[in-house]
C-alpha cells in the first residue's frame, strides 16, 4: 500500500540539505503542526464544546476577540514554548512580544503568528486559518525584544498557513517553492497533496471588500472600475469577484486557481491612523513569501511588501498580491497617480 509523504518527511528532507542543521527547525515545524492540529480539532467541534462566539474582550488593536482567537493563541504559545525550538514569539493577540519563562530552553528562531485569521467567519462556519512567519533570532539573545523581531520579510526562513476549511490544509514555504499538505484526521498526519504550487501570471478573478470603494485611492478605483467594465472596457475581458473575509482562504484560492487579492490603503483606516488593515509581520509578510515562491507578486501598491523595513510588531500595510501581471498593473497605476 502506498503511504505518501508526510509534512515531517518533507521537513527532514529539507534539513538534510543544510550541513549545519541540528534538527531544531524540524522540531519547530513539528510544534507548529501540532498546534494547528489542535486548533483544527477545536474548530471542527465548534458549538459542541462551546468555543464559538465573542470573548467580550479587546486585543491590542482594539478588535473584539472571539473565544477561539484567545484559545488558538494559547494553544500556539503552549505548543511552541515548551520544546526549546524558539527564542521568542509574537502574536496578533498579544500587545508585547512573548519571552519564554526563566530557565526554559531557548532555540534559535522567532515565530510571529496570527492564531486565527478571518475570525469574523468562525461563528458562521466559514473557513478560518492560522498564519505564521519564522525568523532567526539574533545570536546570544535570551529574551528577544520587539526590535529583534523587526526584520524585513526577505529575512524569513519559512512561512506558512493552516486553513481550517472543508479539509484542514497546511501550506508551507522554506524558500524553495510552496508545498501543500492535507490533514488525514484518521491518522493525524499532514500528507503532501501538492508538491509545487504555482500562480498563473494573468487572471480574471479579483478579491476586494467592495463596501470600502468610496474610501479607496484613485489608482485602486481605476483598476477595479476597469475589471467591472469587463469585455466592454479597457481590459477586454470579464472578471469574476470573490470575498471570503479570511485572508487565508483568499490566498489559498489564488494558489489553487489564480487571482488577485487586495486590501488597499483607504481613507477609513487612515482616519484611524492606520496604514491599511492587514498586519505586516504576521499576515502580509508570510503571505507575500508564499505568493512570491509560487511565482506571484506582493506589493503595497507602491513597494514590494517583503522589502519594507518594519517599524512595529503590529504595523499595518496595504496589500496587493497574487497574479504577477495584475499586481504589476495595480502598482503601475499607483506610480501614474
Ligand atoms: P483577523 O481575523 O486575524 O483580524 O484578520 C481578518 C482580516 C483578513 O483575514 C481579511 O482579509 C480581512 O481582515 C477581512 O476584512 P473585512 O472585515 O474588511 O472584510
Ligand atoms: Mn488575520
Ligand atoms: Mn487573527
Amino acid at each position: 500500500m502506498h503511504i505518501g509523504t508526510t509534512l515531517t518527511n518533507c521537513i527532514i528532507e529539507t534539513q538534510r540539505n543544510i550541513k549545519s542543521a541540528t534538527g531544531e527547525f524540524t522540531g519547530l515545524l513539528n510544534d507548529i503542526s501540532v498546534a494547528c492540529k489542535k486548533i483544527s480539532d477545536l474548530v471542527d467541534k465548534g458549538d459542541l464544546i462551546d468555543v464559538l462566539g465573542s470573548a467580550e474582550s479587546e486585543n491590542v488593536q482594539g478588535e473584539t476577540q472571539k473565544k477561539l482567537d484567545i484559545i488558538s493563541n494559547e494553544v500556539f504559545i503552549s505548543a511552541l514554548s515548551q520544546n526549546g525550538h524558539v527564542a521568542g514569539l509574537a502574536s496578533e493577540e498579544m500587545d508585547e512580544v512573548i519571552n519564554l519563562p526563566e530557565g526554559a530552553v531557548r532555540g534559535h528562531y522567532l515565530v510571529l503568528f496570527d492564531p486565527l485569521d478571518g475570525s469574523s467567519n468562525i461563528d458562521v462556519n466559514v473557513s478560518v486559518g492560522t498564519i505564521f512567519s519564522i525568523l532567526r533570532a539574533p545570536e546570544g539573545v535570551a529574551n528577544p525584544r520587539a526590535e529583534d523581531f523587526l526584520q524585513p520579510g526577505t529575512r524569513q526562513v519559512a512561512a506558512g498557513y493552516c486553513l481550517y476549511g472543508p479539509s484542514t490544509m497546511m501550506v508551507l514555504t522554506t524558500g524553495q517553492g510552496v508545498k501543500m499538505f492535507t490533514l488525514d484526521k484518521d491518522i493525524g498526519e499532514f500528507m503532501m497533496t501538492k508538491g509545487e504550487a504555482s500562480i498563473p501570471e494573468d487572471t480574471q478573478e479579483f478579491a476586494i471588500n467592495m463596501s470600502n470603494s468610496r474610501f479607496w485611492e484613485a489608482p485602486v478605483k481605476r483598476y477595479i472600475d476597469e475589471c467591472l467594465a469587463g469585455k466592454d472596457g479597457e481590459r477586454g475581458k470579464d472578471f469574476n469577484m470573490r470575498w471570503v473575509a479570511s485572508m487565508v482562504a483568499e490566498v489559498h484560492r489564488i494558489l489553487q486557481r489564480g487571482g488577485v487579492f487586495m486590501y488597499p490603503l483607504d481613507s477609513k483606516t487612515m482616519a484611524k491612523g492606520q496604514e491599511g488593515k492587514l498586519r505586516l509581520m504576521y499576515e502580509a509578510n508570510p503571505m507575500s513569501f508564499i505568493i512570491e515562491q509560487a511565482g506571484g507578486a506582493a506589493t503595497t501598491g507602491r513597494e514590494r511588501i517583503m522589502d519594507i523595513d518594519p517599524q512595529g510588531i503590529h504595523q499595518r500595510v496595504p496589500v496587493v498580491l497574487g497574479a504577477k501581471n495584475e499586481v504589476e498593473r495595480v502598482t503601475r497605476y499607483h506610480s501614474e497617480g
